[in-house]
This record gives structure tokens, sequence and C-alpha cells, in this order.
């Protein structure tokens, strides 16, 4: 019997049934993906019993890993009472209040069902609040898949443009040429070049958009400057400043803005407080959510979802986000720390240039001697891809190790040191392994451009 055996098998079976095999590109994998079979904790195992420590989470939506006992609990009672009305819960109401008391700029909020449906919904509110059309977004930065929030997600230097004035990149083909042209693209934490690209439509954005750490533009911290430049810009055009903090929401008790100076008018949020079950959700202040309100005798922004605020997701985010208080917040980002000086030092040891960015309880390697500043450093050629993708196969197949597909790390809480010290070792031995193919793509003297 081979390693994978089952999986390749099932695989053959899914490409007759699915495109590709996948119903979802990130857990495409050439030859073929690895079928789970049960995780708990921090370990997953697949069909063909290999056993993996997971510092992935579902893309970064465990925050207590799999299958925690208290949210199995909670929503197996509420499993056999339901799991969706035509009607209102309690429940949601208690994550509701859970997630308001937690930020400040929280005065409202809305559920649906994912992250990509809550950044279109602070789009579409966006645009009722301020009866204007376009938004802006940083270049390379990740917000799901809508429309408009897709342009630019990809863009590489064959198609970015001057970085004055950065293209506006279609994802998919087919996108509307009026997609792109009501979606103006700015460097992130770029305050000269941003502010002079939202002044030449400043009359028509109606929000400007930002995730506080990309993950695709590099995982890089947006400065405080930065995000005070953008929220004094918008004070003064009539336009929403509006963060997706879908995944940066673990990164403090109460999400990436909680360590800067000003506060966004509506925030998206998702993954995890979903508790593990699918999630998203709009929230801000009273006044811009009031176009979601179907009390008001004129309703701007009509919105609803078969699965919104379902009972079942409702239950697993509430006992989730309660366990992830204020201790467990400082623990884990501890604990994420402490992992990233260890793997500073694997790199030393292995003499390789890579380097570490990231926030809270997330951080990402990159395969370059200094960490990027910008989308357009992080941007990783496709002959650096190849050699990351070798990196994480080895990790995978040699070391169990589940990462990121970005070579990132998303913690949860069933992590200890042990798992640390393990990750550590692996990347060591990791690095080790991919030293001489770094010295065939750059010479003897192994350092990046
Ligand atoms: C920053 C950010 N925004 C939005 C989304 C979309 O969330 P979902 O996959 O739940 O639609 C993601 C997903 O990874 C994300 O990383």
């Amino acid at each position: 019997m081979k390693q994978n055996d089952k999986s390749e098998a099932l695989y053959q079976k899914a490409v007759g049934l699915i495109p590709g095999g996948v119903s979802r590109n990130t857990v495409f994998h050439k030859p073929f993906p690895q079928y789970a079979a049960k995780a708990s904790g921090c370990y997953v195992t697949d069909i063909d019993g290999n056993k993996r420590i997971d510092f992935a989470n579902n893309m970064a939506s465990l925050i207590h890993g799999h299958a925690h006992p208290a949210i199995v609990e909670a929503v197996t009672a509420q499993l056999k009472k339901g799991t969706a009305y035509t009607l209102a819960t309690e429940v949601e109401l208690l994550l509701a209040e859970l997630l308001i008391n937690r930020a400040e700029s929280f005065e409202k909020i809305r559920f649906v069902n994912s992250g990509t449906e809550a950044v279109m919904a602070m789009i579409k509110a966006s645009r009722a609040f301020t009866g204007k059309p376009k938004i802006a977004k940083a270049e390379g930065a990740y917000h799901g898949t809508y429309d408009f929030a897709e342009v630019s997600q990809t863009a590489n230097p064959f198609n970015w443009g001057d970085i004055s004035s950065p293209n506006s990149v279609p994802l998919a083909h087919g996108t509307p040429q009026a997609v792109l042209d009501n979606v103006i693209i700015f460097p992130f934490n770029d305050i000269k070049r941003t502010l002079h690209i939202l002044d030449t439509q400043a009359d028509q954005i109606a929000c400007v958009i930002i995730d506080p750490v990309p993950h695709r533009v590099g995982l890089l911290p947006a400065t405080k400057a930065f995000i005070k430049a953008l929220y004094d810009w918008t004070r003064r055009n009539n336009a929403l400043l509006v963060f997706d903090e879908v995944v940066t929401f673990r990164v403090n008790y109460g999400g990436a803005q909680e360590k800067y100076d000003v506060k966004p008018d509506l925030t998206a949020l998702g993954k995890i407080i979903g508790g593990g079950f699918p999630v998203g959700a709009l929230a801000g202040r009273a006044e811009v959510m009031e176009v979601l309100d179907p009390s008001q005798s004129r309703l701007l922004f009509p919105h609803s979802g078969t699965f919104s605020a379902n009972p079942m997701t409702m239950t697993a985010g509430k006992v989730a986000m309660e366990l992830f208080d204020q201790n467990a917040v400082d623990a884990l980002n501890i604990l994420t720390k402490k992992a990233i000086v260890q793997i500073e030092n694997a790199i030393r040891i292995a003499d390789v240039p890579v380097s570490i960015t990231g926030a809270g309880s997330m951080f990402r390697i990159h395969f370059r001697l200094a960490a990027p500043q910008t989308y357009r450093e992080a941007y990783q050629r496709p002959d650096v891809a190849a050699i990351i993708n070798q990196l994480l196969d080895y990790l995978f197949y040699k070391e169990n190790i589940i990462m990121i597909n970005t070579c990132a790390c998303m913690f949860s809480t069933a992590i200890t040191h042990k798992e640390v010290d393990k990750l550590t070792d692996a990347l060591l031995n990791g690095f080790r392994f991919i030293r001489p193919k770094l010295e065939e793509l750059y010479g003897q003297n192994i350092s990046f451009p």
C-alpha cells in the first residue's frame, strides 16, 4: 500500500464529477489532493491514515482547532433542535452582543454566510450610504470572490502598470469593463501615491477598503500613518473607510483595528466568528448600517440570505468567541511569537535568504533576505514560487506539517509548544532541503532581487 493510495483513487473519481476534482481551489494539489478522514485539536488524519499537524486551520477559520469539545457539545444540542428556521433565533443576538462588545466601531451587526458575502454587503452598503459608485482597494489584496473585490488580486509584473497609477487588472476572464472602471487600485502603505490616486476620482469613491494585515499583499501590517491618512481622506471626501477583518479579527481581542488611532465605518468579518461553520458578518456605525434596516420607510439596501444567522453557525460562533477571550488571544499571540523567534533561528542555522512577516497569531515566510514592504516586493516570481511549493510538499509529505499555500501559518489555540518545536525542526530540515535549489537559481552567493 502506498502512502496515498486511497486519496489517489478518490481523486480519480472526483475529476469525473467536479471540474478539476475540487470545489475550492485551495485544496487543489498536483498530482492529487489528500482527502481528510477525521481531525481533533491540531491534528488531521487523511483517509490513508497519515496524521499531520495543522497550521492552516481551514484557512485561518478554526481558532480552536478541530472538533473542540465545547463547540461539539453545543452544536450537537442545537442540531437536535433543528438547523435552520424561517424564524429568528435568540442565539443570533447572543453572538451579536458578544462581537459588538469586542470592538468600539461595532454599533450594529448583520450576519451572512461567508467572508465574500460580508465584503460584498459592505461595498453595497457603502454605495447605498454615499450614493457613489466606485471603490478603492490595495493592489494584491484578497477580499473574496465578489467581482469588484477581485480586481488586481493577482496583478503581476506584466499587467500591474506604473506604481503611481496601478492598472485595474481583472481576475476572472470575462470580468465586465464596467467593474474594472469602478475599482481604483492603490499601493498598500504608500500614503503619497495613494492619496494622489484617490484625489483624482474623489467625487466617485464610496469607500476605501483595506485589510489591515493583507495576507496576499505579504502579510504586512498597515502602518498607523497609512490608516490615519485613509481615514482623514474619507472624512474630507464623503466616503467610508471600511476594513476587511475576515482574517485579521484574530489578531487582537477587538481585531486588528484595536491598535489603530482611527476606526473604520464598517468592518467585514468571517472565519473564526463561525466556530468552524460557514459565516460572515458586517458590523459598523449604526447610521451607516441603517441602509439595511427593512423597517425604514425607504430601504436603501435590501438584503437577505437563506442561511444567514442560522442557529448552527451562531451556536458554534458564540462558544468559539467566548473561549477566545483576552487571555486566550494573548497566550496564542505569545506562542506564535515564540514560533517566529525559533524559525528565525532556523533560518540563520540553515543560512537561507528567508524572512518572516505577520501579526498576532499569523505569519508568512518569504523567500527574500529582507522582509518585503510592498505587494510588488512580496510578489513571488514563478521560479521562486516553484521552490516554495517544493518546500511545502516536503513539509506535508515528509514532515507531516500542513501550512497555507503561501507558506503561511495561522495558529489555533490547540497548538502547544510541542507542535511549535516540531514545526521549527521541520522547517530547519526543509530550509536545508531547498538550499541547493536556491543556489541553483541564484548562484552560490544566494541573494534575492
Ligand atoms: C481577507 C479576506 N477577505 C475575504 C475572504 C473571503 O472569505 P470566504 O472564503 O469566507 O468567502 C477571505 C478568505 O480567505 C479573506 O482572506
